[in-house]
């Protein structure tokens, strides 16, 4: 007989899938399938169903995607500059750790650096473009890279000017903010909401202007993308003249002469927060001069020039039911406290970290133990402190198993620098013999940043995976699309949409392939320095005949960057039979093209630069950017195919450079290699 439960859930998804039907036929399709009032109702059933009934969040809540289902409907288009996100900070040491990185990224340890410091508002962001001072151009954030044509929705926000007033406007102006509802005009709506930043996002996502009308949302400018002619020196300039122009820009930016004067601030305005009008989780920290910004330039995915200084997290009690292992892509063991569901900060939590073996030791963390839990930002919750005086009597350690699920005994490596003990246990580097390691290498080959293949997600992979449908990486592009057709959730158009994303995504660059294969340290940065080196992949694979492999890592050995575990971890993936195997298999279905589009015109086009010995005025890795931006490409060693060698004034190795003059190559001093670039 089915239990109550059952009829619940049962009841929960039919409601659902209908929900589901309707955005379809509204954001898409334009022919709304029910009243206004019908499609309200049901949401609102959906939701309160969802807080009656907490067990139900197995089943993904809808609270985040109904009314912001992207519609198909909008233009995508290439932003002029990528929209980055930005890396967190949670402490003081946090904040030196940045500045620290900044003064040696720019060689320099005595810069007195300024910082903008602006509020961090939890909304959507949005780039608007002016030309001649009107505003023609709106798009939200998309991926970064390709953003939505979201104009006419924009132009509906009351402090979003359509021409802008005042002097020295330039004739093109991309200013970047972001688009938030304030907290009491949230209270109105929101019980067909889950935060103030799903209203925004999914008011901004409406197909109809005047339904975005009727949500009032605002917009806070913090920067900008492409500015001609560029006019402004500091950031702080810039958020000024945005307020003479009838923008607003945000009343508590201020300007930090010292790291010093970042903590009061941080302090102050974590004080005022809650009296705010606008959620906010943190403050932007970003270097004032625009100068030493663009020297700065950015990593793959952020900024290196700032950084979000989360505020301190919110906290509940709550207990823990159970403590299961994780396996991750690189063999780690996390332990996870199943906790009995909590809402901390507006989200429903049941699952913490606990982080590793030693942190459970230390904190004598036992099941059934009631616990405060915490949450920061989007960061995974974590368990903070256990309360003794609530434990049972008959309450036991908990027993770190020494085994990984997969039956192999597990290891704590030794860190080769500081010769400690790792706090991770770890199931030794088996790859896709481990088959826990195997399902998250999985999950890391499809993500954003590898081959991003919209539609098969973490989810996804979990379910494939159960059902034998994926087990390693070329089975993605050799799906049994009938067997998947047939499954609950899936059908011809889901399909039909997941065989159109995976063609799409077997023509990948190589930077991206390396990245995906998810070899241990061998990040985004990593696999670009690899990919310039290897320039295709019949030359990378060659990694896998033994008589070459010492030869090249050798050389790899010299790329500037890459260390000691990641040469390691690189000859241990490519001794690996199996991964052979299934690097091999996979490349049959993938067009793989060579990554860097070098600049043609640049100084240096066409030339190639290695450096030895440090330099004075700039760090190796800005260098190198220099090298890259200017269209030359930095070699590890000499060889005839190096045009030129840069000698810095410090330490540099005598014998690159005799073995330089061997070959006959041309040598330039630190001074020639300044004015050959003109700086
Ligand atoms: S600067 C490249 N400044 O935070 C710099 N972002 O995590 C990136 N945000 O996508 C943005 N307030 O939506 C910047 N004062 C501020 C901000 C801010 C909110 C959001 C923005 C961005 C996200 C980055």
């Amino acid at each position: 007989m089915p239990s109550k439960e059952d009829d619940i859930i049962k009841n929960y998804l039919n409601n659902v899938k209908q929900l589901d039907e309707h955005n379809k036929s509204y954001y898409d399709k334009d022919s709304p399938a029910v009243s206004d009032q019908e499609y309200d109702d049901l949401k609102k059933k959906i939701l309160e169903t969802e807080k009656n009934h907490l067990f139900l969040k197995n089943y993904g809540s809808i609270t985040n995607k109904i009314g912001f289902k992207p519609s198909s409907k909008f233009n995508k288009i290439k932003h002029a500059k990528p929209m980055l996100s930005l890396a967190n900070a949670f402490d003081n040491n946090d904040i030196n750790d940045f500045a620290k990185k900044i003064n040696n990224y720019l060689n320099n340890t005595n810069l007195d650096l300024a910082f903008s410091l602006e509020p961090k508002i939890d909304g959507i962001s949005a780039s608007l473009t002016y030309k001649d001072g009107t505003l023609v151009r709106g798009l939200s954030r998309g991926d970064g890279e390709i953003g939505e044509d979201i104009l006419d929705n924009l132009k509906t926000i009351n402090q979003i000017p359509h021409r802008i007033k005042g002097k020295d406007i330039p004739k093109t102006l991309e200013v970047r903010g972001e688009v938030y509802i304030g907290k009491k005009n949230f209270e109105k709506i929101k019980d067909k909401f889950a935060n103030p930043r799903n209203a925004a996002g999914g008011s901004l996502r409406q197909k109809n202007s005047l339904v975005t009308a009727k949500i009032p949302l605002n917009f806070f400018v913090y920067g900008f993308g492409k500015i001609e002619p560029f006019i402004f020196k500091k950031q702080s300039d810039f958020l000024k003249k945005i307020n003479e122009w009838g923008f607003k820009a945000n009343p508590h930016n201020f300007l930090a002469k010292n790291l010093k004067e970042i903590d009061s601030q941080y302090n102050k305005i974590e004080k005022i927060r809650s009296n705010l009008d606008y959620d906010i989780d943190g403050l932007v920290i970003k270097i004032d001069d625009l100068l030493l910004q663009a020297r700065l330039g950015n990593t793959s995915n952020s900024p290196r020039w700032a950084i979000a200084y989360k505020f301190s997290s919110v906290k509940a009690i709550t207990k823990i039911n159970d403590i299961v292992i994780q396996v991750g892509r690189t063999g780690a063991l996390t332990p996870v406290a199943k906790v009995e569901p909590v809402t901390v900060g507006g989200v429903v939590v049941s699952n913490a970290t606990l982080h590793n073996e030693e942190e459970i030791i230390r904190k004598d963390i036992r099941i059934g133990d009631f616990v405060t839990i915490q949450r920061a930002g989007d960061v995974i919750p974590q368990v903070v402190s256990v309360d003794i005086s609530k434990r049972r009597k008959q309450s036991k350690k908990f027993v770190f198993p020494t085994k990984c699920p997969c039956g192999f005994a597990t290891i704590k490596e030794i860190n080769p620098t500081t010769k400690k003990v790792d706090a991770i246990r770890r199931c030794p580097d088996r790859g896709y013999e481990c088959q826990f390691i195997a399902k998250e290498k999985l999950k890391h080959f499809v993500s954003k940043d590898a081959f991003n293949i919209e539609g098969l997600g973490k989810k996804v992979i979990d379910q494939f995976w159960e059902l034998k449908l994926i087990k390693k990486p070329s089975d993605i592009f050799n799906l049994d699309y009938k067997k998947i057709e047939n499954l609950e959730g899936w059908g011809e158009l889901s399909v039909k949409n997941l065989k159109i994303a995976t063609n799409k995504s077997s023509q990948i660059l190589l930077d991206r392939f390396i990245y995906s294969l998810g070899i241990r340290h061998i990040g985004q940065e990593n696999a670009k320095l690899l990919s310039n080196f290897f320039v295709s992949v019949t030359e990378l694979i060659k990694l896998f005949i033994s008589s070459k492999r010492e030869n090249l890592l050798k050389n790899i050995a010299e790329l500037d960057g890459i260390g000691f575990a990641q040469l390691n971890s690189l000859k241990e993936f490519f001794s690996n039979k199996m991964n052979r195997d299934i690097v091999l298999s996979l490349i049959k279905y993938l067009k793989i093209k060579n990554s860097k589009v070098l600049n043609k015109n640049g100084k240096l086009s066409g030339k190639t630069i290695m450096f030895t010995g440090g330099l004075e005025k700039i760090s190796r890795s800005e260098a190198k950017s220099l090298v890259e931006d200017n269209g030359g490409k930095i070699l590890g060693n000499i060889s005839s195919k190096l045009n030129i060698l840069v000698v810095g004034d410090s330490k540099p190795t005598k014998s690159k450079i005799e073995k330089a003059e061997k070959v006959g190559i041309k040598i330039i001093p630190e001074v020639d290699w300044y004015k050959l670039l003109d700086i």
